[in-house]
């Protein structure tokens, strides 16, 4: 991989991929981590000297000029991290923005509208995205990586821009992901240990089938656990679960055994008939009829901090329960702290995990916190993400 540090930027144009893709509520943004997590790379770029142009996406467009996805805020709030205008081009592409990013000078940042307005953006095939990588990348001289949280999306932005651009590396936000995520798990402290969680067993299947095995422990919690319960045979009330997932769940029940991962499933719940409060405790065999299963219980709780507590190396995507709700936010919350406490490697990601840490006001105490979503999950199943193989690829020029 080749890094922003390693070329010579001052005097150039540089076309940053950023990923701020932050909530709004209408237009205040709710959550702006992610561009704070951008800010080094550009501000580097303008103390070296660089006119830096940003891209980004907002929300599913779905290749639509749709106003309310547009990055006004987004660049509102990038200029008042960085203590300047940050102006926003009415388009990404087009005769007018060229001229703007022409006129660009160095110390300047231009931001293009969100690329999402063109379908092309999200093409499917090359066919599909046909020349909008090459006219983007026409803009600048240099063609910047930052953008973790896309990286498995093959869009233009992220795969076509580097084949087109004069040149192309990663940005600091990419490094510092590349070197959490890429390096500390491929030769992991033991004993190492992953937990997962959030509702379904369905989208974690990729991590439990690449995971297993390389692993010394694997936590299973929230209501993806269910899924599990049944195929040891007990019953789940009205909780959720995937019926169609029990064989395979047992299948990986039967594979951690074998492959010398040790997995650990729920012994007790909090449950409730509604989501708001919670109704007692109960175990896997005794779960009432009319219940759902919505947290950890408190045997649970202590088996799972007990097992992160002798980790050196722990990564945890997924709450253990209905966690935006009090009466069941305490499991999520007693594991988020206990990894707090680990002298061992902690890394998280993912929205709803990334909300725990920050709700527990504990995202300090961790090694690190991915800004990736479906990134992240690519990312431990140990698939090649389209961002870096692009960028591999195009580091001769
Ligand atoms: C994210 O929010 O995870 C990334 O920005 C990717 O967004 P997408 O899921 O809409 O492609």
């Amino acid at each position: 991989m080749r890094f922003i540090n390693q070329l010579d930027i001052t005097g150039k144009k540089i076309l940053i991929r950023v990923d701020f893709n932050v909530p709004l509520d209408g237009e205040t943004i709710t959550d702006d981590n992610r561009i704070k997590a951008g800010v080094p790379t550009i501000k580097y770029a303008l103390d070296k000297g660089a006119a830096v142009i940003v891209m980004a996406h907002l929300g599913k467009p779905k290749g639509e000029k749709v106003a309310k996805f547009s990055l006004g805020p987004v660049a509102k709030r990038l200029g008042e991290y960085l203590g300047l205008e940050v102006v926003l081009a009415p388009d990404c592409v087009g005769p007018e923005v060229e001229k703007m990013a022409a006129a660009l000078k160095p110390g300047q940042v231009l931001m293009l509208e969100n690329l999402r307005f063109h379908p092309e953006e999200e093409g499917k095939t090359p066919e599909d995205r046909g020349d909008f990588g090459a006219k983007l990348a026409s803009l600048a001289d240099i063609y910047v990586n930052d953008a973790f949280g896309v990286a498995h999306r093959p869009n233009a932005s992220v795969v076509d821009v580097p084949y087109s651009a004069k040149q192309c590396c990663a940005g600091f936000l990419l490094k510092l992901e590349w070197e959490n995520l890429g390096e500390a798990l491929k030769a992991p402290k033991k004993p190492y240990i992953a937990i997962s969680g959030g509702a379904k067993v369905s989208s974690k299947l990729g991590i439990l089938n690449n995971l297993i095995g390389k692993v010394d422990h694997f936590i299973i919690g929230g209501a993806m656990a269910n899924t599990f319960l049944l195929a040891q045979g007990k019953s789940v009330g009205k909780s959720l679960v995937e019926e169609s997932l029990v064989d395979t769940a047992r299948e990986i029940i039967t594979k951690a055994a074998a492959s010398g991962t040790d997995l650990h499933l729920p012994e007790d719940f909090v449950w409730g008939v509604n989501t708001d409060e919670a109704s007692g405790i109960c175990t896997g065999d005794n779960v009432p009829e009319d219940g759902m299963l919505l947290d950890i219980g408190p045997v649970t709780v202590q088996k799972f901090c007990d097992v992160i507590s002798e980790a050196q190396t722990i990564v945890w995507n997924g709450p253990m329960g209905l966690f935006e709700k009090p009466a069941f936010a305490d499991g999520s919350m007693k594991v988020c702290k206990a990894m707090a406490e680990s002298d061992g490697i902690t890394i998280v990601g993912g929205g709803d995990t990334d909300a725990v840490v920050h709700k527990a006001g504990l995202q300090d105490d961790f090694t690190f916190i991915s800004t990736g979503g479906g990134s992240f999950l690519e990312f431990l199943e140990g698939k090649e993400l389209p961002a870096f193989k692009a960028l591999k690829e195009n580091l001769d020029k």
